[in-house]
C-alpha cells in the first residue's frame, strides 16, 4: 500500500519524534510513583522484562501497521482488514483512550508549568520539605492556577500540532532530550552522594521476588505501556509517517532503550534524594514535586539546574501530548474529513474541559469521583491498565492471527531489504508470547 503522504526528515527524525512520545511525564513522575508503590526492586525488575518481552514487540507490531496502511489507528484496521469492522474498535478505542490521557496527562503538566515559574523566581530557595509540600497540597486546591496552567500547555500542544508533524515535533525533539539525560546523570550524581542514600538505592534496584504479587505485574505491564505510548494507537499514527527504507526494528529498538533509561535514571534520581530527605517511597505526586525542588537548593547552581530541568520536563511533556492530541486530529482530518486547524481546535478544547475536571477532581473534599478515587486517579489507572493493555492485546492478536504472515514479514523487513534475523522470534512473540503474557497478567488481575 502506498503511503504518500509526509514522511519524517530523516532516520533520526522519526526516532526522535517517537522518543519524544514515549519520554515524558510517564519517566520522571509516573515511573517513580509506580515503582514506589509497587515494592521498588520487584517492579523494577518486572517492568524491564516486559519492556523487552512486550513492549518493544508491540512497538514494532504498531510501527508495521502504521507503516503498512499509512493511516490513523481508525483507518490502518479499516484499510488492513476491510471487511471485518470489528477491529476497528481498536482504533476507536484508542482515540478515546488519547483524550482520556491527555486530561490527566494536562493536569501533570499543569503542576511542571507551576514548578517552572516558582523555579523563575527562585522560590524553593531555602523552604523545608513540609512548606514545599503544603504548597504542592494548596496548589491542587487553587481554583484558577491549575486551570490556567492546564490552558497554556494545551494550547501550546495545538499550536505545535498545527504547524504539522515534520516541522513541528522533529525540530523540538531532536536537541532538548539529550540535554535532558544530561541533567539527569548530574542530578543523579549529586542525588547518590546524600546522606542516606544507600538505602533508596537498595530499595529501588533491590527485587524482593516475594513482593511480585498480580497488582505488580499490571501495574508494572501498565506502566511500560504508558511510557512507551503503546496500547492506544499513538505509534501507529507515527507509524504512518514512518518512510518506506527506515528499518522498524532498529527504530523500535532505540525507542525503547532511550526511554527506558531515562525511566531508569529519574528513579536513581528520585529514591536516594527522598530517602535521604523522608519521603516516603509511596508519597505519589510529591515524589517527583517536592524531592526534586528539595534536591535542586542543595546542589550548586541549583538554580539554574532547577529552572533548566522543569522547563525541559515541560517540554518532554509536550512532545508527548503532541503525539496523543495527533491522534485523534488524524482521525478527524482523514477519516471525518475536517481541517486539520478546525480539528485541532475541536480535540484540544474537549481535552481541555476533561483536563478541568480532572483537576478539580483532587480538590479537598471533591465529589467528582468514581468507586471511590478521583477522577483523576481512575482516568490514569483506567487508561494505563485497562484500556491500553487491551489494546495492546487486541493489536498483537491483529497481528498475529489476522494479518497475513507474508504481509507482516514484507512490511518488517522493508520489502525484503533488510534481512532480520530476529524476525522469526519477533513473529513468534507477537503471535503466542506476548498475546498469552498479556492475558494471563489481566486474568490475575481480574480474579482478585
Ligand atoms: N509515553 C508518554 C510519557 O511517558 C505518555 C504517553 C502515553 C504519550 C500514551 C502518548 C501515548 O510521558
Amino acid at each position: 500500500m502506498a503511503n504518500n503522504k509526509e514522511s519524517f526528515g530523516s532516520k533520526f527524525g522519526i526516532i526522535a519524534a517517537a522518543a519524544g512520545s514515549a519520554i515524558g511525564l510517564g519517566n520522571i513522575y509516573r515511573f517513580p510513583c509506580e515503582a514506589g508503590a509497587n515494592g521498588g526492586g520487584a517492579f523494577f525488575i518486572v517492568y524491564l522484562g516486559i519492556v523487552l518481552l512486550m513492549g518493544l514487540p508491540l512497538m514494532v507490531s504498531e510501527f508495521v501497521i502504521g507503516r503498512r496502511s499509512g493511516k490513523n489507528p481508525v483507518g490502518a484496521f479499516k484499510t488492513l482488514a476491510p471487511e471485518s469492522k470489528g477491529w476497528t474498535s481498536i482504533g476507536y478505542m484508542g482515540v478515546v483512550c488519547a483524550f482520556l490521557i491527555l486530561a490527566f496527562y494536562c493536569t501533570v503538566a499543569g503542576w511542571t508549568i507551576d514548578a517552572v515559574g516558582k523555579s523563575i523566581i527562585n522560590y524553593y530557595h531555602g523552604l523545608d520539605k513540609v512548606t514545599i509540600q503544603n504548597d504542592f497540597n494548596n496548589l491542587m486546591n487553587e481554583s484558577w492556577q491549575p486551570i490556567l496552567s492546564e490552558g497554556i500547555f494545551i494550547f501550546l500542544t495545538a499550536f505545535i500540532i498545527v504547524r504539522g508533524v515534520t516541522k513541528g515535533i522533529e525540530k523540538f525533539s531532536k536537541i532538548l532530550m539529550p540535554i535532558l539525560l544530561g541533567i539527569l546523570i548530574i542530578l543523579g550524581v549529586k542525588s547518590l552522594t546524600l546522606p542516606g542514600a544507600a538505602d533508596g538505592i537498595e530499595f529501588f534496584l533491590k527485587p524482593d521476588f516475594s513482593k511480585i504479587t498480580g497488582k505488580v505485574l499490571i501495574n508494572a505491564l501498565g506502566q511500560a505501556f504508558f511510557s512507551l505510548s503503546l496500547g492506544m494507537g499513538c505509534l501507529i499514527t507515527y507509524g504512518s509517517y514512518i518512510a518506506k527504507k527506515d528499518n522498524l526494528t532498529s527504530t523500535a529498538f532505540a525507542v525503547c532503550i532511550s526511554d527506558t533509561l531515562i525511566a531508569v535514571l529519574a528513579g536513581i534520581v528520585i529514591f536516594p534524594a527522598a530517602f535521604s530527605f523522608g519521603i516516603k517511597p509511596e508519597a505519589g505526586n510529591e515524589l517527583a514535586f517536592v524531592t526534586l525542588p528539595m534536591l535542586f537548593d542543595q546542589m550548586a547552581g541549583g538554580y539554574f539546574f532547577c529552572l533548566i530541568f522543569f522547563l525541559l520536563l515541560t517540554i518532554a511533556a509536550l512532545t508527548s501530548s503532541i503525539s496523543l492530541l495527533e491522534v485523534p486530529v488524524l482521525y478527524l482530518t482523514e477519516q471525518l474529513k475536517i481541517s486539520r486547524k478546525k480539528a485541532t481546535v475541536y480535540s484540544a478544547i474537549g481535552a481541555f474541559i476533561l483536563c478541568v475536571i480532572s483537576s478539580e477532581s483532587l480538590h479537598d473534599g471533591s465529589p467528582l469521583r468514581i468507586f471511590g478515587l478521583s477522577v483523576f486517579d481512575s482516568l490514569d489507572a483506567f487508561t494505563s491498565t485497562f484500556l491500553m493493555t487491551i489494546g495492546g492485546l487486541l493489536t498483537v492478536v491483529f497481528l498475529g492471527w489476522k494479518m497475513k504472515k507474508s504481509d507482516f514479514m514484507d512490511e518488517y523487513t522493508n520489502g525484503g531489504t533488510v534481512s532480520m534475523g530476529l524476525r522469526r522470534i519477533m513473529y513468534f512473540i507477537i503471535k503466542f508470547l506476548a498475546p498469552v503474557a498479556i492475558t494471563v497478567i489481566l486474568i490475575t488481575q481480574f480474579i482478585k
